[in-house]
């Protein structure tokens, strides 16, 4: 069983994916055993809370350097005994020291088809209001690793997702959530967990 450590700043309704697939059995062979925020005020840890899984607040801002908040995520995630790490709508970039400790081991899902709108200041909302201000057709979400470069790790999964007349931003990130983020996330997740997805270089396999 692969102990997982859930990343969240805002809503959490990823991390709701992700309860919600472990309480049907979609993810088998994993267990979430902690939700750390970046934000105390972040409803996710409600919703942590409400399934009886503990909770944990980390803030860049009570660090003097950003070093020192990455060797301290570093030491928490290690003091929680993470096998994968995930971030579900966690808005503070990662540091070095977190990455390499944890290298193919940090699932992110981002709201785009990457290698389109992602990269430093690209998140929420703003990766939605830039779909829709190129006027692209299709948009969707992409369940990647981490590396070093803002969302440039090895791609796991996609799902594209249709954009529409009369889209606003806030409309069409809920279809990319319902269409997409809520089923690749936990879906990546399991394949980890079952020890199905091979990395080469910056690609990944799924296996059979
Ligand atoms: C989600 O759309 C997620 O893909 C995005 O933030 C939202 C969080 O929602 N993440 C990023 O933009 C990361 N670059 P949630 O808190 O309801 O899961």
């Amino acid at each position: 069983m692969k102990n997982i450590v859930v990343l969240v700043s805002g809503g959490g309704t990823n991390l709701q994916a992700l309860i919600d697939a472990q309480n049907s059995k979609v993810i088998k062979k994993g267990r979430i055993s902690c939700v750390i925020s970046s934000n105390p005020d972040a409803y996710a840890l409600e919703r942590a809370k409400k399934n009886n899984i503990s909770t944990d607040v980390i803030r860049r801002k009570d660090f003097n350097t950003f070093d020192e908040y990455d060797r301290s995520l570093t030491e928490l995630l290690k003091s929680k005994n993470a096998d994968l790490v995930v971030l579900a709508g966690f808005m503070t970039i990662l540091g070095k020291n977190v990455i390499n400790e944890f290298r193919n081991r940090i699932i992110n899902i981002h709201p785009a088809l990457i290698p389109s709108f992602c990269g430093e200041g690209y998140y929420g909302l703003k990766v939605h209001e830039k779909a829709l201000k190129k006027g692209v057709k299709l948009t969707g979400a992409t369940a990647h690793f981490v590396n070093e470069v803002c969302d440039g790790g090895p791609i796991i999964l996609q799902k594209a997702v249709e954009v529409k007349n009369g889209d606003t931003p806030e409309i069409l990130q809920r279809r990319v959530m319902e269409e997409a983020e809520w089923k690749i996330l936990p879906k990546a997740v399991s394949l980890f967990c079952e020890d199905k997805i091979i990395v080469t270089g910056n690609k990944t396999e799924i296996t059979l």
